[in-house]
């Protein structure tokens, strides 16, 4: 851990602060000309596993942007590879798993043991942390195991989940081993990040808004539980981010995360209520509002603020990532103005 009193790891623990801490998922990506530049030379796995590279990039959107914490530059679906199940990026498809997990046996086959290969992560969180110091947080990141397994499952990205819900339905064994086997391999790599320097977790879990609650609870919710469990052992404390969840909040928390990301979709006092006031929350501008004139940014920058009301446990941010084509001056305006517009009141710190 290398800035334990930043404001933006006190406000993961609801902890008082000066102002709201400001962040955005996919602060390091393809909207950015720095970020390209580097991408025109390497591929974004090359990028990955060359800690060197991945600190640079991760180092520089944050000194770019000027926001309250650097999320180490690194994808999803790393951990797949080293649980022997190769896949690659193509240009029109995004992710493609060449073998996807549809029977028992390839569950079975999946390893565990080797998430150590992962080191260049953490080697790259120890170099960011190291470049910050106390100055900046470092959030380290993995993936929930229904995202991850839904993508193991589908061999991509998907529509409708349905390989992945029907192996939950039809063979809730083997669905849950993989569940199982994901949790214990993200834990290792997030636990590796923390040892690193990380201070934060976020455990990204993109599509579990498909799910129907009751589904929710009964097949991914208690493994999801065990790994937010096994990441709090490492002394971080915990994100837990998924979109489309309005439905799912207060199972999610159930999860005993200290932050929920919210996406755009519901009102960030409404998420509030519904988590019964408890805990920190994350979020939750439209990324597609960063597309707009400034004043109309501005504009919904403040109603977030005003619904935050300045209470402890606020994050600001996206309600998912940056997308490519967004403005860079957008966003470096949105980071200055959350900065200028949430100080609290002497007398409420
Ligand atoms: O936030 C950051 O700045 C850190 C970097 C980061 C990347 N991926 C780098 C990346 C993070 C946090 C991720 C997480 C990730 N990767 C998620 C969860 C976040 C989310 O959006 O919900 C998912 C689902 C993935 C898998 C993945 N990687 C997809 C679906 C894609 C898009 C494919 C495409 O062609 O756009 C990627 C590629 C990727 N990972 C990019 C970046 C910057 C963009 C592509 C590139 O540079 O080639």
């Amino acid at each position: 851990m290398s800035a334990p009193d930043s404001r933006f790891v006190r406000a993961c623990k609801s902890l008082p602060v000066d102002r709201t801490p400001v962040w955005f998922m996919r602060q390091a990506g393809r909207y950015l000309p720095e970020y390209r530049a580097i991408r025109k030379l390497h591929s974004l796995l090359e990028i990955c596993k060359a800690p060197r590279l991945a600190a640079e990039v991760t180092i520089a959107a944050a000194e770019i942007l000027k926001v309250d914490a650097a999320i180490i530059f690194a994808d999803l679906l790393l951990p797949l590879e080293v649980m022997d199940l190769p896949f690659h990026f193509s240009s029109h498809e995004g992710p493609v798993i060449e073998h996807p997990i549809r029977q028992r046996s390839d569950v079975a086959r999946l390893r565990t043991d080797c998430a150590g290969d992962l080191a260049y992560v953490a080697e790259a969180v120890s170099t960011v942390a190291k470049h910050f110091g106390t100055k900046l947080p470092v959030i380290g990141f993995c993936g929930a195991p229904f995202t991850l397994a839904s993508y193991m499952i589908e061999g991509g990205g998907s529509r409708h989940y349905l390989h992945t819900k029907k192996m939950m339905y039809a063979q809730p064994k083997d669905f849950d081993l993989l569940l199982e086997k994901l949790v214990l391999v993200a834990s290792q790599y997030a636990t590796q990040q923390v040892r690193a320097g990380a201070d934060v977790i976020q455990v990204f879990d993109s599509w579990v808004g498909c799910l129907a609650v009751e589904d929710y609870r009964r097949y991914v919710l208690p493994r999801t539980r065990d790994l937010v469990k096994q990441l709090q052992q490492s002394g971080a404390p915990v994100i837990y981010f998924g979109t489309d969840t309005a439905t799912l909040l207060e199972a999610m928390q159930e999860t005993g995360a200290e932050v929920i990301g919210l996406d755009w979709r519901i009102p960030l006092d409404q998420g509030w209520e519904k988590l019964g006031n408890r805990g920190a929350l994350q979020g939750n501008l439209d990324p597609v509002v960063l597309f707009a004139d400034r004043r109309y940014l501005m504009s919904c920058a403040q109603a977030i603020l005003d619904r935050a009301a300045g209470r402890d446990g606020h994050i600001f941010n996206l309600g998912h990532g940056i997308l490519p084509e967004t403005p860079v001056e957008n966003v470096k305006a949105l980071a200055a103005y959350v900065a200028e517009h949430s100080a609290r009141s002497a007398s409420v710190v």
